[in-house]
Parts: C-alpha cells; structure tokens; sequence
C-alpha cells in the first residue's frame, strides 16, 4: 500500500524531534500503521533552517516551501501536522485543512482551549480527524488513556502537574537555590518554555491542556474561559524554603473535578483551576521534578490511576504526535472515509464549570 502523506507546518524542536523519531523508527512505524508514513512537505518562516533539518532527516523528496496554505491545500497531502503554535493563523489553517478533507494532528493546545469547540464540530460535519494527544502533558498518553483507556469509567477528577517549565523551575529553585530568572533561561535553551513563557509562569498553558482534559474526561465542551488562573511568578524562594520546611512541596497544579451543590437540586458543576499549590513532601506528585509531568486520574471502576513522564521537549512530543500520526493512518486506512471520527470527541450537552 502506497505511504500517507503528511505535511508538516512548522518545523521547530517539536517539527525536528518528528522528523528524527521517524526516520530512527521508520520500519517499527511502518509496521504498526500498517503503511508508510511519509512527510513530503514542510512550511517553514526559515526555509535555510528547513532545510538542514529535513536534509539531515529523510533528505530529497520533502518540499520546503514559506506558504503554510500550499500544504493544507495541496491535493496529495493526506494528513497535516500542525506545530506552529499561536492562536491565529494554526485556526485558520487547520481549519481550511478540515473543510479541504485533510486530517489535522496538531500539538497546538492554546488553539484547542480556544477554538476546540468549533474545529471538532467542522471535523465531525466532514467526517476527518482530530487528534492531539501532543497538546497536553508531552509524551504522556494521556488523552489516550482517558479517552480508551479509562472509557469504562465515571471520571470523578483529573489533576495534575502539566507544565514542564513550571516544574522545572520550582524544582531546580528548591534543589539548587537557583533565581527564577536563571533557571526560566534554562528552561527556554532546553526547548520546554513557549514562545512567549508569561503562557508558562502564569499558569495559561497548563489551563490550555487542563482544559482539554476537563472535556475528554467529561464529555464537555471546551471551556477555557471558565479556569481559575494563577501562575508561579508571585512565589519567592522563601515561599519554597518555608513550605520545605514545614515538609511540603509547592507544585503548580492543574485540577478539574466534578462539583455538587448542597441544595435539594443536587446541581453538579465541573471545578477547573490551576494554581500553586501545597502538597506534603510525601506524596508521589510531590516528588515529581524537572520538566517531569504527573496526572493523577480518580475514577469509579479503576480507582486512583497515574500516569507520568517526560512533558515537554523534541523528542517526547514528537512521540505522541507520531503516535497520533499512527492512529490516523489505520483509521484513515481502514475507512477511508472516516465515516466515525474516533479522536475528535463529541461534546455533550453544555455543562456549568464551578470555580
Ligand atoms: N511549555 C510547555 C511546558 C511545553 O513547559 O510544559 C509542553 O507543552
């Protein structure tokens, strides 16, 4: 069977980090996607720096062009990647993609806390794909496993660690004694930051993934506008010194739970917050460290479940984008029509958020 073809919109830690596992894990891939899966062209602001990444990867046969609308309307792309970032342009072009009947992998969680809405039901109308497992917690399965995984069960909360630079920051503040400002530059050397990081430190990107999750969990719209958001830039060392040694750690966690009201109604509400919070040094979250992210799943059938990983940076990333990039090729594979989008989910019915 003749190889998918993908195209790639934007090609910077993440874009490089797909190139590299594909090229390294090209003949495992291929066998789990049951074909090929093959990038023949790539939009890029720096066509030169394009280039010596897709020459150091596949080489010949990738186009590299400036014009991100040439690939999401080109006839012969069947799936595109879309890592650029940003609100903006990525909504529009993805969605451009889906009315061209491409099926879209994207890593971009600020546009889905935003825009989710509105890109999943255009995919539903034309019957292509959504799938974004790269948007939240990095190389952790998480969407998978709240999605398939843990599909069984009444989800009563999801919280978690789910910014890797955040992490990293009050980690290495505690570890080392190092200020905020040196080790947010390490942060952004070793590619985990966003491109603007006030979306790290103020607690805006984890609200973007947590608020993707609020939605699998729950069967919800996406709701980003609800959150509760307070970010780790108002914390001192000696907040960290003094929760230390009081025998806590200070992690900036995201939480979404399932509310209900005490009247005779009952009234059931979501809870969606992100900010820091104190947790006893014992704890397993708690000893989560670095660019590490933690999710902590409690739901009725299974229990307590946790899934942790690396949440940021080239590689881990690119595992799930290609693992998105698998799942699509079999779907689109086996029907060609995708008549059921299996990783766009179906918002219920609107449900009130409780802060
Ligand atoms: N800036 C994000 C983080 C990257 O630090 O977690 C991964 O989404």
């Amino acid at each position: 069977m003749k190889p998918i073809k993908v195209g790639l919109l934007g090609i910077g830690t993440v874009g490089a980090g797909t190139f590299n596992v594909l090229q390294r894990n090209q003949e495992d891939i291929r066998r789990r996607a049951g074909r090929g899966i093959e990038i023949t062209m790539v939009a890029a602001r720096n066509l030169d720096k394009a280039r010596k990444i897709v020459n150091a990867g596949v080489g010949a046969g990738v186009e590299v062009v400036s014009d991100p609308f040439a690939v999401v309307n080109h006839p012969d792309i069947d799936i595109v990647v879309e890592l650029i970032g940003g609100y903006e342009l990525p909504h529009e072009l993805v969605l451009r993609a889906i009315a061209n009947g491409k099926h879209v992998v994207t890593a971009n969680k600020a546009l889905l806390a935003l825009h989710g809405n509105e890109i999943f039901a255009a995919a539903q109308e034309k019957g292509v794909m959504v799938a974004f497992e790269a948007a939240v917690a990095g190389g952790v399965p998480i969407i998978k496993a709240l999605r398939e995984g843990l599909t069984a069960n009444r989800i009563e909360s999801v919280a978690g660690i789910i910014n890797g630079t955040t992490n990293f920051i009050l980690s290495e503040m505690r570890e080392k004694g190092l200020d905020f400002a040196t080790v947010l530059k390490q942060a952004q050397e070793l590619g985990y930051a966003e491109a603007d990081p006030t979306f790290d430190i103020e607690g805006v990107d984890a609200a973007h993934k947590l608020t993707i999750m609020s939605a699998i969990a729950f069967g919800i719209p996406v709701q980003f506008d609800k959150a509760y958001i307070e970010g780790i830039s108002q914390l001192q060392a000696v907040d960290i010194r003094y929760a230390e040694q009081l025998g806590y750690r200070i992690k900036l966690l995201g939480i979404t739970r399932r509310t209900r009201t005490e009247d005779k109604e009952g009234g059931e509400g979501i809870e969606l917050r992100v900010h820091p919070t104190l947790i006893p040094a014992s704890r397993l979250i708690a000893n989560v460290e670095g660019a590490m992210n933690a999710v902590l799943v409690q739901a009725d059938a299974v229990g307590s479940s946790l899934y942790y990983g690396k949440g940021a940076g080239a590689e881990p990333t690119a595992s799930s984008v290609i693992a998105d990039l698998v799942d699509v090729t079999r779907l689109a594979t086996v029907d060609p029509y995708c008549r059921v989008p299996h990783l766009a989910f179906q918002p219920n019915e609107m449900t009130d958020v409780a802060i």
